[in-house]
């Protein structure tokens, strides 16, 4: 029997990724790549909903491959694809357009919020869940990763499968959520009652993956906790202690609980720089494989070649059973 696929991706809407995309996203890519048959995507297309400049799209596309593959995404053992190489995201986006009705499309919750905050609207940005089903429909995944923000989209996505199976049936596989045991959810350092984000956290709340050694163990060392002297997890009533105990554990492999035992009697100041030690020991080597990585531009965008000429294998076939059972 074939192994489960899996397909996740992330848009390169920034130069470089943050401690949550690494220990929320990459570590369990890099974790599943032996027991799934992964599709890992840079969503190039996603990311034209914001207008960027060419050069800069160019340059985010490949430093986000790049951070995969320093992260130890494996080309070898995974399919690495950049989303506009395989330009049948496009086409079946379209025909599952023709299969989303319009307020069903106007109830996802993400391009309200998006909209609220003053973010302009293009088409783009209203049709982007659909798209996004398109990048899982294609590759028949079983499993999608998904944060929180994505459910609703992969609850979109299944309800088109399944509307596209009842009238064709067997079109399409009905991709699960698929939550990853012990999966990190990381907290903004200086609001841990947020999540660390690229586009909400301010510099001091974020481990950018490409800061300097220096200013991490600086970010660390000025994490908001609280005025008791207790080490202990409770995310409820201390968020910022939690959230140092969750980097350290998902990182050092130490459980939380021996972490507690660990740091009985110590203080905040001994948690900060354990946990600034092993952030830094884990950032330095992949700065590195990053560093080697992006001397080599050509090499990366061979990778990513590569992997989504394999894709398209994939992703070809799928639709021409679609299109078989459309009449194109
Ligand atoms: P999007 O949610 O639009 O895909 P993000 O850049 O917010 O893009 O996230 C990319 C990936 O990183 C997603 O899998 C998301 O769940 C994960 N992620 C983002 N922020 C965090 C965080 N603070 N903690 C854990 N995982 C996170
Ligand atoms: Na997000």
């Amino acid at each position: 029997a074939r192994r489960q696929r899996i397909f996740s991706a992330m848009q390169p809407t920034s130069d470089s990724l943050h401690l949550g995309n690494y220990l929320g996203a990459l570590v369990n890519w890099v974790s599943l790549q032996d027991a799934y048959d992964a599709f890992y995507g840079v969503v190039d297309l996603h990311a034209l909903t914001v207008p960027t400049d060419p050069a800069v799209l160019r340059e985010r596309t490949r430093r986000t491959a790049a951070q995969y593959l320093a992260a130890g995404v494996d080309p070898q053992r995974s399919t690495l694809m950049a989303q506009s190489l395989v330009p049948e995201h496009t086409e079946l986006a379209w025909i599952l357009a023709c299969h989303t009705g319009f307020g069903e499309a106007s109830r996802m919750t993400q391009f309200k919020d998006k909209v609220a905050k003053g973010q302009t609207a293009n088409v783009g940005l209203f049709t982007y869940p659909i798209l996004m089903a398109a990048d899982i429909l294609l590759y028949d995944a079983n499993l999608v990763p998904v944060g929180e923000d994505q459910r609703q989209h992969l609850e979109l996505t299944r309800d088109l499968a399944e509307r596209v199976n009842a009238r064709f049936p067997e079109t399409f596989v009905v991709p699960e959520p698929y939550i990853v045991k012990g999966s990190a959810k990381i907290q903004d350092l200086q609001d841990p009652t947020a999540k660390m984000s690229k586009s909400i956290s301010a510099d001091l709340g974020l481990i950018d993956l490409m800061d300097d050694p220096k200013r991490i163990v600086k970010k660390i060392k000025s994490a908001v906790t609280d005025t008791e002297r207790e080490i202990r997890f409770d995310p409820e009533n201390k968020p910022g202690v939690s959230n140092l105990l969750v980097m350290h554990s998902t990182l050092s492999g130490t459980t939380v609980a021996d972490l507690e035992r660990a740091f009985e009697g110590k203080g905040y100041g001994d948690l900060k720089a354990e946990v600034a030690d092993v952030v830094v020991a884990a950032i330095e080597p992949f700065q590195s494989r990053m560093a080697e990585l992006l001397a080599d531009p050509a090499e990366i965008d061979r990778l990513l070649a590569e992997g989504s000429a394999k894709a398209r294998l994939v992703a070809a076939d799928v639709l021409e059973r679609f299109h078989d059972r459309l009449g194109l």
